[in-house]
């Protein structure tokens, strides 16, 4: 698939997706979040990308929501369908077997909080600024935020975000859990991009399972996910990876994973 709105570019494992309709702040259409889908599909299946990146073009927004002049005259049958559309391609980037980071350098309202809630890691620009502002518009998030949110800094505060629409800078951000980070703007990339690569070198079946269990754990009763994190811990020793490194550790050497 050709990308009208996304840029897709792999170098040494790491896949960098970069939201491209800057005059718009790369706000969300409904051909922008196919392209979305179809290029996390590409992370997913091409077994030499080991780290994804997404970002935004510009030097001002991430993603600024869902794009308000395309859902403005929807009857609630098609926003029913990009909605759905929204929660396929960000359950998929957060199921996947692999890790991804968003770098955001600048708004991240609405969707665009909610595409960086659904990768494994929140790396902010100083710059960047978050919200749910959907209600200013009469509207609710529809892509995971009333629950990713809650889920990631507690019911009270993403309650607090949600209906009164404000919107947080990135050290308000970092205190409440919503960003693991904060970098200067002009060092963004290379940071992440450094981070990405360390993760891109570890071994991938044990990161799978490391998400896998977080992932598929986080909503189980507590005896069942602590059961799945022993069959995930379990799998790990399968890998030819897990033996060097424990004997890698053992020799004082450092290990040499090949990703099996
Ligand atoms: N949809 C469509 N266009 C958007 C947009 C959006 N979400 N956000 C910005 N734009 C467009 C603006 O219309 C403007 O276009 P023109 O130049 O053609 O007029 C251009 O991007 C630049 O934006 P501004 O002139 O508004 O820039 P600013 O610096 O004054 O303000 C902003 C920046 C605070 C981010 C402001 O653009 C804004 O509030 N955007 C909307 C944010 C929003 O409400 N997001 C939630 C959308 S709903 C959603 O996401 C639902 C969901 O959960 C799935």
């Amino acid at each position: 698939m050709e990308y009208q709105n996304l840029i897709f570019a792999v170098e040494a494992g790491v896949a960098t997706i970069t939201f491209n309709r800057p005059k718009a702040l790369n706000a969300m259409n409904s051909v922008t979040m196919k392209e979305l889908y179809d290029a996390a599909m590409r992370c997913q299946t091409d077994s030499g990308i080991k780290a994804i990146i997404l970002t935004g073009a510009g030097d001002k927004a991430f993603v600024a929501g869902a794009d308000i002049s395309e859902m403005q005259n929807m009857r609630p049958q098609e926003a029913m369908e990009f909605m759905e559309l929204g929660h396929a391609a960000l359950r998929l980037i957060e199921t996947m077997s692999k890790p991804s980071i968003a770098a955001i350098n600048g708004f991240a309202l609405g969707g665009g909080t909610e595409i960086s809630m659904a990768c494994d890691m929140r790396f902010a620009s100083d710059k960047a600024r978050f919200g749910q502002p959907e209600i200013l518009i009469g509207l609710i998030p529809g892509w995971g935020g009333t629950q990713r949110l809650a889920r990631l800094i507690g019911v009270g505060r993403a309650k607090e975000i949600i209906m009164g629409g404000g919107q947080l800078d990135a050290q308000r951000a970092y205190e409440i859990g919503l960003v693991n980070r904060i970098i200067p703007a002009e060092q963004l990339m290379d940071e992440t991009r450094k981070f990405a690569a360390k993760l891109a070198g570890l071994p991938g079946f044990a990161l799978k399972m490391a998400k896998h269990a977080i992932v598929y754990g986080y909503d189980l009763a507590l005896d069942n996910a602590n059961k799945l994190e022993v069959e995930c811990c379990a799998q790990c020793f399968s890998t030819d990876d897990q033996k060097e490194g424990m004997k890698a550790f053992l020799e004082k050497r450092k290990p040499n994973f090949k990703g099996c």
